[in-house]
């Protein structure tokens, strides 16, 4: 599917805050918590709602409720950093984990860690702020739609253009938002520009 791009200026303004080398971790997520909160507005831009009646101190009123059940499962460990995001937004969701982790010189992703709600009939926002090669996305995929996941969308904040291609071939359906789409991968399969590693700079273990 085709990625959705942020184009708003504070998400571009936070976005250069987290590409620069300066930005120290307690900055860096606070910039992906408030980046998180724009990816994740247009992510659930189309939720289906319901009418509702509510009664205000004066008098009754129609009211909008979401109809969508909601489940977020950020990808361990730079997914984390986006969570807290959409349970404030979100606070109903179903909350998911997946473990994975790449290998820095194969470039592929090994799973340690899997606890899934059950998905059917659920609107999944898969958490991860970097869709370099794909490998991890398109892996995590695979596991919730073991789970009965078939409504996801990926939320990232910088794509690279291999890893939106590996995930069109094997997840096509798979909606995809994210607030840049950089270049290139380097050798090592870094995005570049980038933000280096994400994970590493969330949580100061560079
Ligand atoms: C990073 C990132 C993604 C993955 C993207 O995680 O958070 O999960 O790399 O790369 P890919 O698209 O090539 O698979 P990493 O494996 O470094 O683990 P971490 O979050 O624990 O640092
Ligand atoms: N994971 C990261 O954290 N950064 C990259 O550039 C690629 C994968």
């Amino acid at each position: 599917m085709t990625p959705q791009i942020l184009t708003h200026p504070l998400a571009l303004h936070l976005l250069t805050k987290l590409r620069d080398v300066n930005t120290i971790p307690s900055e860096f997520r606070s910039y992906c918590r408030t980046i998180t909160n724009l990816l994740v507005l247009e992510a659930t831009k189309k939720l289906h709602t319901e009418l509702i009646k509510i009664d205000t101190p004066l008098v009754q009123t129609d009211g909008i409720k979401i109809k969508t059940q909601i489940a977020a499962v950020p990808i361990l460990r730079a997914g984390l950093g986006m969570l807290e995001s959409v349970l404030a937004l979100l606070p109903e969701v179903s909350v998911g984990y997946i473990g994975l982790e790449r290998n820095d010189t194969t470039g592929k992703a090994k799973s340690y860690y899997c606890k899934l709600p059950r998905l059917a009939n659920h609107f999944t926002l898969l958490l991860d702020p970097m869709l370099a090669t794909g490998g991890s996305a398109c892996q995590a995929i695979d596991l919730l739609k073991v789970h009965g996941g078939t409504s996801i969308a990926l939320v990232c904040v910088v794509a690279a253009p291999e890893g939106l291609a590996n995930l069109h071939t094997k997840h096509p359906e798979v909606q995809i938002f994210t607030a840049a789409i950089d270049e290139s991968l380097d050798s090592m399969n870094y995005i570049v520009p980038g933000v280096g590693d994400f994970g590493d700079r969330l949580y100061g273990t560079l």
